[in-house]
């Protein structure tokens, strides 16, 4: 009997220390087995089942009642991480958008695989993704001000804006909330949902298509290409075997073509990374749109823009950085509400420990 009460005290003190951490990683089966626990234990809610409210979709101030500091404490974590390493902002952002364009911005690329499941993480697109640590960061913040409130899928929306909005000391564009976190993440489905940097214009098209997005967004979006570095393994075949026959892509500017096999000869070093706007790849401006202009991007989804007429004078009117931001403001609220799982669509606000403790104790 006394045994027995000892075993309830620490599953109860581990109930409420597994409650106290806020991760995004980690979700499905693990939360269950906790969840689980815990109920028994009779703390049902206190890792973020039930307290559902009622809102139909995505809007503003989303938290404004129950974290009305979410978007301070995002703000502030995100910016002294981008104040400390500004190769973050890229990073940031590019959580966001393979986040979004699979399975919808739920978060469900920040779960970790488990044993009978490999999660999108690990699908080579994203094998190269780092600055996760950030979210979790500001995850575990938020459930100690805040707890079961702010779904993971939020962070992302959020921490993205303010990684890029951190070089203008001011928000650049407005995030309405609201999305619940998945409960599914398959590494299977990455591949066939993101944009291919090999990708042809009427290719692009059709992926945002199913993504309810037009050829405005992809113009637009694409944009996001200001900001970050790439490796020289994603352009080698433009270089150096276009066609098959040892030649160079002719829509790449001839002398850009040089300049870009000097920094990856051959035998290409997968390591070796480049910036994708030459010159320009820290401060999130409309310079893409003038490389692009020049025939000196990086990728053919790039290049690819220019072959159809509306899009090509779409990326002639975004070297205008203050059009780039008006367009950019709106397609990345319709990125950002790619099959959101709003209230009542089955999503969950994920609360749960991390993984490496509850593999050493119930695995
Ligand atoms: C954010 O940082 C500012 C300046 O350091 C501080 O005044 C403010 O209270 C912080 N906000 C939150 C919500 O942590
Ligand atoms: C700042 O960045 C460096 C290197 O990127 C890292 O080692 C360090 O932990 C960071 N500091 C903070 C406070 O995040
Ligand atoms: C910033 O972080 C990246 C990796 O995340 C690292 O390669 C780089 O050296 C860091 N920069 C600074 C200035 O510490
Ligand atoms: C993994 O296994 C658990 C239980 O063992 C099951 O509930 C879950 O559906 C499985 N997940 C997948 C993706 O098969
Ligand atoms: C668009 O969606 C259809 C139907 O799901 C799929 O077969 C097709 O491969 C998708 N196209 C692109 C380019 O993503
Ligand atoms: C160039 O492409 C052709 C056809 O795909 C291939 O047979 C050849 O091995 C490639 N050359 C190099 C150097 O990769
Ligand atoms: C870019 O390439 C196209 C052909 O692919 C060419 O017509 C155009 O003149 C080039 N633009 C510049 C600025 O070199």
């Amino acid at each position: 009997m006394e045994n027995k009460m000892k075993a309830s005290a620490f599953l109860l003190l581990l109930c409420v220390i597994l409650g106290s951490f806020g991760i995004c990683k980690a979700g499905g089966q693990i939360k269950e087995v906790v969840e689980k626990l815990c109920q028994n234990l009779g703390i049902v809610g206190k890792l973020g089942i039930g307290n559902e409210d009622h809102a139909k979709g995505l809007k503003m101030d989303y938290y404004e009642e129950s974290c009305p500091q979410v978007e301070g404490i995002v703000r502030n974590i995100t910016w002294s991480k981008v104040a400390n390493n500004s190769t973050l902002a890229a990073k940031l952002l590019r959580i966001h958008y393979h986040d979004c364009f699979v399975r919808g911005c739920d978060a469900s690329l920040l779960l970790d695989s488990t044993s009978n499941n490999t999660a999108e993480k690990e699908a080579s697109p994203n094998r190269a993704l780092t600055g996760y640590e950030v979210i979790d960061e500001i995850k575990s913040k938020l459930e100690k001000e805040c707890p079961n409130t702010v779904s993971c899928a939020d962070i992302v929306a959020l921490v993205a804006r303010d990684a890029v909005s951190y070089q203008f000391q001011r928000p650049i564009w407005k995030v309405p909330t609201g999305r619940k976190d998945g409960r599914v993440s398959l590494a299977s489905e990455v591949l066939p949902s993101l944009p291919s940097p090999f990708a042809d214009f009427p290719t692009l098209l059709q992926n945002f298509e199913n993504h309810s997005l037009g050829i405005n967004d992809l113009v637009t979006l694409s944009g996001a290409h200001t900001l970050g570095r790439t490796h020289c393994t994603l352009i080698a075949k433009r270089l150096y075997n276009f066609t098959g026959k040892g030649d160079t892509d002719p829509s790449l500017d001839s002398d850009y073509a040089e300049t870009l096999k000097t920094i990856c000869p051959v035998p290409i070093n997968p390591a070796t990374t480049l910036e994708m706007d030459p010159g320009s790849s820290l401060s999130f401006d409309s310079h893409y749109y003038m490389a692009l202009n020049q025939n000196k991007t990086l990728f053919l989804s790039d290049s690819a823009l220019l072959t159809n007429p509306q899009a090509a004078a779409l990326a002639k009117d975004l070297q205008n950085f203050d059009d780039f931001l008006e367009h950019f403001k709106v397609s990345i609220n319709k990125m950002g509400a790619i099959g959101v799982l709003t209230d009542g669509k089955g999503g969950e606000i994920r609360r749960t420990a991390e993984l490496s403790i509850l593999k050493s104790s119930w695995f």
